[in-house]
């Protein structure tokens, strides 16, 4: 069919034509942030799941309907290789600064705009990629002490205040959350917490990989009391049925039951891919009604160009060795698989690959979903290592 009229978006963060099976989540977050709103006691929320799950597209969605309840959204979309103090220190100072259009309570806001500015001065020594406007007004002793931990909750607590002054509530929405360091993330979860307890309408929404959850627990104990850990996954079957054929009627098209049931099959209901053999299989089909023949098809194309992109820019990160160990693990099966078992298959002992497995998952490749248990964060990447490193050895 023309490609022209192909209502489906594969893409990290694409919307997606029909945003299917989450509704009861963006109801759960919706609830809390009016009760923020309300003054009464309320959790932020992790959202945590493999690549590919939609974790993105519900950030923004969630980011979204706060922005319509009129609410300041500070959107932290890629924290990777800067430091967490230089990536707030602007979208601070933007919300700040937009906040002080709409009212006339000022005060709040300018004394949040000072510590802000202490913030960045006092920390810039230890974080060189802050940058300072040389025109910031300080205010002695408030946020300006340079220890991350204790300046941090000075500011959220500032600017807490400002948004209570100004009856508004503050959402930082930070996407990857699990690429900030850890002591990075301690300050911020212990920054939200005093705020908590102060009952200030400012809150957290964050997404990132499975291996937040332990990240955040080691960073601070209390965290789960904090937040809710909503973990997103591939969709149900009725989810994933729709994700894929309401797009396509919306249009005109429609599948055939059994080119339904191969898509299902292969995508095994993960977003992503559902988007990728939807596109497919709308661009091969020769007829509005897309047959099993196209769905089979699509799955060649469709693997073709994930082994190009999706699974590709993954494995281009990793060195030689990694792409070793990578590949013992396919080599055992989609997983979770014992670091044990990997290490026998490399023939190493798991003291020696531990630095190596430790690496991995601080670049997002692999988690521990349990103790000793590794894990891909993408699905079916396993299939796509035996593809392209088709020899084990
Ligand atoms: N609820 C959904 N229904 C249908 N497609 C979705 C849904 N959520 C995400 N997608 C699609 O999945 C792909 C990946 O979404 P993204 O948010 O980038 O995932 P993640 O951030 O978890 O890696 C995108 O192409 C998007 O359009
Ligand atoms: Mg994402």
């Amino acid at each position: 069919m023309d490609p022209r009229h192909n209502p489906y978006s594969p893409g990290a963060g694409s919307i997606p034509p029909e945003f299917s099976g989450r509704d009861g989540i963006v109801e759960r977050v919706d609830v809390e942030l009016d009760r923020i709103k309300a003054n009464r006691s309320a959790r932020g929320f992790v959202l945590y799941g493999l690549r590919g799950v939609g974790k993105t597209v519900l950030l923004n969605k969630i980011a979204l309907e706060a922005e319509a309840k009129k609410f300041h959204v500070m959107l932290i979309e890629s924290p990777e290789a800067r430091s967490l103090p230089a990536i707030m220190i602007p979208i601070i100072r933007s919300t700040l600064l937009k906040m002080s259009k709409t009212t006339a309570l000022k005060e709040a806001i300018s004394r949040a705009m000072r510590a802000l500015g202490g913030f960045a001065a006092a920390l810039k020594v230890k974080y060189s990629d802050i940058e300072i406007g040389l025109d910031w007004e300080k205010e002695a002793g408030v946020a300006d002490s340079g220890d991350l931990d204790n300046d941090l909750m000075d500011l959220l607590i500032t600017v807490g205040e400002a948004a209570k002054e100004t009856n508004t509530v503050v959402v930082i929405a930070i996407d990857e959350l699990q690429y900030i360091p850890e002591n990075q993330l301690a300050a911020l979860i212990t920054a939200l917490h005093r705020t908590n307890q102060k009952q200030l309408p400012i809150t957290l929404i964050a997404a990132g990989l499975p291996q937040l959850l332990a990240r955040m627990g080691h960073a601070k104990s209390y965290a789960e009391r904090l937040f809710e850990f909503i973990a997103i996954d591939r969709l149900d079957m009725d989810a994933a049925r729709n994700a894929l054929i309401k797009p396509a009627i919306k249009e005109g098209a429609d599948y055939t039951e059994d080119a339904v049931e191969h898509i299902l099959e292969k995508t095994q209901g993960y977003p992503y891919f559902l988007q990728e053999w939807g596109k497919h299989s709308w661009n091969i089909a020769n007829s509005p009604l897309i047959s099993r023949q196209d769905a089979i098809d699509a799955t060649d194309a469709a693997l073709a160009e994930l082994d190009m992109s999706f699974f590709r820019v993954r494995f281009d990160r990793l060195t030689p060795t990694e792409k070793r160990y990578v590949r013992a693990m396919a080599e055992l099966g989609a997983g979770p698989h014992r670091s044990g078992d990997i290490a026998n298959l490399l023939a190493k002992e798991v003291s020696t690959t531990a630095p190596m497995r430790h690496l991995l998952i601080k670049k997002g490749m692999i988690y521990s979903p349990n103790h000793g248990d590794t894990a891909f964060t993408v699905p079916l990447f396993d299939g796509f290592m035996k593809r392209i490193m088709p020899v084990f050895s």
